[in-house]
């Protein structure tokens, strides 16, 4: 009798460790600011970021990935562009708008989506004297179509 109460969870036990697991599942995912989903293939994705940059002193905004190597994925400066730290998988991808360290719009237009591109995105804004701000991280999904269409007859079959 005894032997067989204590074989078994009590609901109390139960609980409490549904309570512990979700806790740990809950403060892993609000680890991300955010999370998009897309299909592989899609046109592109914006991944939004804002911060006030238009009154610091010489900004650069850094999206990258920290398990790529290299990890950036898009640079600008007040001069534009630098993308000569690109890692290559992005190259010719990535956009961020001509007025953006005007307006502080700092999202990052990705495009032709591609399953390679999941991951965490850093959008990080630097300042000229070293200072450092890690403004979002987005977590993106990249998901294979799922539904493709298949024809009820295959044409190359017909005689
Ligand atoms: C992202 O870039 C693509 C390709 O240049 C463009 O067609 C699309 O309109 C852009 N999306 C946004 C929201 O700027």
């Amino acid at each position: 009798m005894k032997a067989k109460k204590m074989a078994a969870w009590s609901s109390a036990d139960l609980w409490w460790i549904l309570f512990s697991v979700s806790f740990v599942f809950t403060s892993a995912v609000s680890q991300q600011d955010s999370a998009v989903e897309m299909f592989e293939g899609h046109q592109f994705i914006l991944l939004p970021c804002e911060f006030d940059t238009f009154d610091m002193d010489d900004p650069t905004v850094v999206w990258s990935r920290s398990n790529l190597s290299p990890p950036t994925i898009h640079q600008r400066q007040q001069e534009g562009d630098d993308l000569k730290d690109q890692n290559q998988h992005y190259r010719g991808r990535t956009s961020m708008e001509t007025e953006a360290l005007e307006t502080g719009d700092l999202s990052l237009n990705l495009t032709n989506l591609q399953l390679s591109d999941s991951g965490t995105y850093t959008c990080t804004v630097r300042t000229f004297r070293g200072g450092e701000r890690r403004v979002t991280d987005i977590e993106l999904l990249v998901k294979g179509q799922q539904y493709k269409q298949t024809p009820a007859v295959d044409p190359g079959q017909r005689s």
